[in-house]
C-alpha cells in the first residue's frame, strides 16, 4: 500500500464546515521542487473567502475535484527534487500563491518550487514563521507600489491587522511618515511600531494603504493627486481627483521572504500568533476569524 498524507480541501464550498480533510498519496518532488513536512499553516482572511465560495463565484477557481486550503506554511524539508541545493532537514517557510490549486498548506505535507520558499533563521519558531509569508510579502509588495516616501504622509487602514502591521514597519524604512488607523484597543500595538495612531482619519493623506478594505471611503482620505493602494485587485475603487489607484496581488518570492524572516527573527517585524490549533479544528479557527477582532494568526498544526 502506498503512503498517504492528510490535506484540507473544499469540494463544494459552503463555509467552515465544508472544509474536508482527505488522505492523498505521497508524491516525490520534481525538478526544482521540495517536499515539506508542515509544522504550521496560518489561517488568513483569504481562506475564509475560498471556503465560502467567493473566489469560485468570481471565476478564479475551477478545480474539477477539490481546492486546496491555505496559502502559507513553515516546516521541514523532507525530500528535494533534482537540481535543488537545499538539504533535507532544512527549516523553511513559503507561500503557495494563486487561488486555483488542488493542494494547499493546511496539510501534513506539501510540494512547492524551492524558489518560493526561504530558510527560517535559527531562533525563529516555525509556528511564528508560518505567519510571515502571506502577510509579510503582501505588505512588502504594497510598499513597492507606494515607492519611496521621502517624508510624505501615509495612512495605513487596518493597521493592527497582519498585513497592516507589517506595512507600518516596512513603509517607515522607505521614508514614509506613517499613521495607523485601527481600533481604540490597538493603540499600543500601532505606536509600539513607531507609527502615529488614529481611530478616525480626516482626508488629506499623500497615500493610503487600505488593508481594512474601506475602498471608496479609503480613497476619499487621499489628497488630490495622491496614491491609493488596495488589497482587492478585482474590485479597485474608481480613480478620481488625479489619484493613482493600485492594488496588490501577492506573489511568491523566496528571496524577499528570506529578508522578511530575518527581520522577524531580529524583532524588526512583528510575528503574532493568536493560538495554535490542530488541523482537525480548522472549522473552529475559521469561525473565530469570521467574527473579527482576532489579533495575530491562528496557526494550524497537522
Ligand atoms: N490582494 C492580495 O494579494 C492580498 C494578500 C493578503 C491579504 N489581502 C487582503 O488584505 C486584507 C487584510 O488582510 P489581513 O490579513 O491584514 O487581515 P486582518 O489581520 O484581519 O486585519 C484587518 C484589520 O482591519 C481592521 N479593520 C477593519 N475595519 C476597520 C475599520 N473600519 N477601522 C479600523 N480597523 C478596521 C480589523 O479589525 P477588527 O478585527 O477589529 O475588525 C483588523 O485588525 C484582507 O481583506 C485580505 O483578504 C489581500
Amino acid at each position: 500500500m502506498s503512503a498517504t498524507f492528510r490535506t484540507a480541501v473544499v469540494r463544494v464550498p459552503g463555509g467552515p464546515d465544508s472544509i474536508e480533510i482527505i488522505d492523498v498519496p505521497v508524491r516525490e518532488p520534481g525538478p526544482g521542487q521540495i517536499r515539506v513536512d508542515i509544522a504550521g499553516a496560518a489561517v488568513n482572511p483569504v481562506d475564509l473567502g475560498v471556503a465560502a465560495g467567493f473566489f469560485h463565484r468570481m471565476g478564479l477557481i475551477n478545480q474539477p475535484e477539490h481546492t486546496g486550503m491555505g496559502w502559507d506554511f513553515a516546516g521541514v524539508v523532507s525530500a528535494a527534487g533534482p537540481g535543488v541545493d537545499l538539504p533535507v532537514g532544512s527549516r523553511v517557510a513559503g507561500l503557495v500563491g494563486g487561488f486555483d490549486r488542488d493542494f494547499g498548506t493546511y496539510a501534513e505535507q506539501l510540494i512547492v518550487p524551492v524558489r518560493d520558499a526561504a530558510l527560517v533563521p535559527d531562533g525563529l519558531d516555525l509556528g511564528e514563521a508560518a505567519t510571515v509569508p502571506l502577510n509579510g510579502l503582501t505588505a512588502a509588495q504594497i510598499v513597492d507600489l507606494l515607492g519611496d516616501g521621502a517624508g510624505r504622509k501615509l495612512l495605513v487602514t487596518g493597521a493592527a491587522g497582519a498585513v497592516g502591521g507589517h506595512i507600518l514597519s516596512l513603509a517607515q524604512e522607505r521614508g514614509w511618515q506613517v499613521t495607523g488607523l485601527a481600533r481604540a484597543q490597538d493603540e499600543a500595538f500601532v505606536r509600539g511600531l513607531g507609527a502615529g495612531f488614529t481611530t478616525e482619519a480626516a482626508p488629506g493623506w499623500d497615500a493610503v494603504a487600505d488593508t481594512a478594505t474601506l475602498q471608496e471611503e479609503g480613497l476619499a482620505l487621499v489628497r488630490d493627486g495622491g496614491v491609493f493602494v488596495g488589497v482587492r485587485p478585482n474590485a479597485d475603487p474608481a480613480a478620481e481627483r488625479g489619484i493613482t489607484v493600485r492594488a496588490v496581488e501577492v506573489q511568491a518570492d523566496g528571496a524577499r521572504l528570506a529578508r522578511l524572516l530575518d527581520a522577524t527573527a531580529s524583532g524588526r517585524l512583528p510575528a503574532r500568533v493568536h493560538a495554535f490549533l490542530p488541523l482537525d479544528q480548522v472549522a473552529v479557527a475559521h469561525r473565530a476569524v469570521a467574527k473579527g477582532g482576532v489579533r495575530g494568526r491562528y496557526v494550524l498544526q497537522p
